[in-house]
């Protein structure tokens, strides 16, 4: 057989890459908790959950096996005019673990596809009422996936200029991104809710809803906000009677040190997107979670009222499978508990870091941590990123700059000591080899 890399290059077409400057994709035979496997023996510790959607770490034993099993006696069936017991009895755990009032869960794909999903609701939920609201509002630098609807309401996240001509309009809020040592956060959330307050006077009866990534806005470089602002936010919507859409397909299933964001925030939104950690990491599977006053609304007589989305894979039962064994590993292997060991030793490296010159803005919000490293060009494109991703590859870490943010999201089942190395690494890297 033909070497994989080779066929690769020949063949495929991978995501977000400049496939003529990328040098060749580096790749894996197999992975195993904290670590992936290189085709020559090579490991890669994995400090990005593999796009942030490892939890409890690679190939867990009673998730594989949950879906195996899963597969030998029902591995899909169509979702219009029938269930079954993975998809029901996953339903009833979601809605037993989020925020009392979130009743209602529709399955679709992916976090794009979850979000999609969020938008349209919110659209028909208004419409259902007799009431044209076509206006969405959201955060500057949000980022909410790469289908029509998400790329719209994350348009100033930068990523979509080529399709500009596609996507509809969706109104910017300014986003008061915080870090440690910050002494103008309150200035920037002032300035966010009165540009909130004054858009909601003007055109409050004209929105469907706000969507916003609570508390860490991912791609855009881990930003992060208070969760008092989003308690301040949730209450503005709330007499402006907007829906607030939360975005938690980076952020559920224990990103932010609680099972969701917003538990930590205490904030309840009133349709939830959720993807990404969902099935562990295993399976693409997401759902978009809604009050049950907003299901209410779709209810009657006729099929005009009813919501006409769907995928021919929606509630497969494989991820399904997969999605309740994650969360019984959430309970068997206490896996909350985790998370505070995880920031414990991102709080006391960042210090460490903290009185490095080539580093700033340092922030953590319970697995994740992030900083900017010091550059001439900052964003998305800075040169910094890549010369530190390649570096980072030699020493067996799989790190990737956002640009010049360098941020960890590892899997929870991560050792100390493999924390603490990546770090000796990373502060290496970013005094000598930038
Ligand atoms: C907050 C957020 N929303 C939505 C998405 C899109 O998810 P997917 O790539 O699964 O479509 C992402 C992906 O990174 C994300 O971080």
């Amino acid at each position: 057989m033909q070497n994989v890399v080779d066929l690769d290059r020949a063949y495929v077409w991978h995501p977000f890459t400049q496939e003529q400057t990328a040098p060749a994709p580096i790749e894996i035979v197999a992975a195993k908790g904290s670590r992936l496997i290189g085709a020559n023996g090579k490991e890669f510790l994995d400090l990005i959950s593999s796009w942030w959607v490892t939890i409890h770490g690679h190939a867990h034993p009673r998730i594989a096996q949950a879906i195996a099993e899963q597969a030998r006696t029902l591995e899909q069936v169509i979702f219009a005019g029938f269930t079954h017991a993975p998809a029901a009895r996953l339903a009833t755990e979601l809605v037993r673990r989020l925020p009392a009032g979130l009743e209602r869960v529709f399955f679709s794909d992916d976090g794009s596809t979850s979000v999609e999903v969020a938008m349209k609701m919110a659209l028909q939920f208004w419409r259902n009422q007799g009431e044209t609201r076509r206006r969405f509002l959201a955060f500057e630098g949000g980022y909410h996936g790469d289908t029509v609807g998400a790329m719209s309401a994350g348009r100033s996240s930068g990523f979509f200029d080529a399709f500009e001509a596609m996507l509809f309009s969706v109104d910017p809020l300014p986003y008061p991104a915080t870090w440690e040592g910050d002494d103008q956060v309150e200035e920037k959330e002032g300035a966010a809710l009165s540009a909130l307050d004054a858009y909601l006077e003007r055109h409050g009866q004209e929105t469907a809803a706000l969507i916003a990534e609570p508390l860490v806005q991912g791609a855009s470089g881990m930003r992060m906000c208070r969760p008092s602002f989003l308690r301040a936010l949730r209450s503005r919507l709330q007499q402006a009677d907007v829906l607030l859409i939360f975005d938690e397909v980076m952020t559920g299933f224990g990103r932010t040190g609680e099972l969701f964001a917003c538990q930590k925030a205490k904030v309840t939104p009133d349709i939830i997107c959720l993807s990404k950690g969902l099935t562990a990491g295993f399976l693409p599977l997401a759902v978009t979670v809604c009050r049950k006053e907003i299901y209410q609304v779709f209810l009657g007589e006729t099929f005009d009222r009813a919501f006409t989305h769907g995928h021919s894979f929606t509630a497969n039962p494989l991820g399904c499978a997969a999605a309740l064994a994650s969360l019984q590993v959430f309970d068997e292997e206490n896996t909350l508990a985790k998370l505070s060991l995880i920031e414990a030793v991102h709080r006391d490296a960042l210090a460490r870091l903290a009185l490095n010159p080539k580093v700033g803005r340092l922030r953590l919000t319970g697995t994740i941590a992030a900083m900017d490293v010091m550059a001439e060009q900052e964003g998305y494109t800075s040169a910094v990123g890549s010369k530190l991703k390649d570096y980072f590859h030699t020493q067996g870490l799989l790190l990737r700059p956002l640009g010049n943010v360098l941020y960890l999201l590892p899997p929870y089942c991560i050792s100390e000591p493999e924390l603490r190395r990546a770090y000796e690494v990373i502060e290496h890297a970013v005094t000598a080899v930038i």
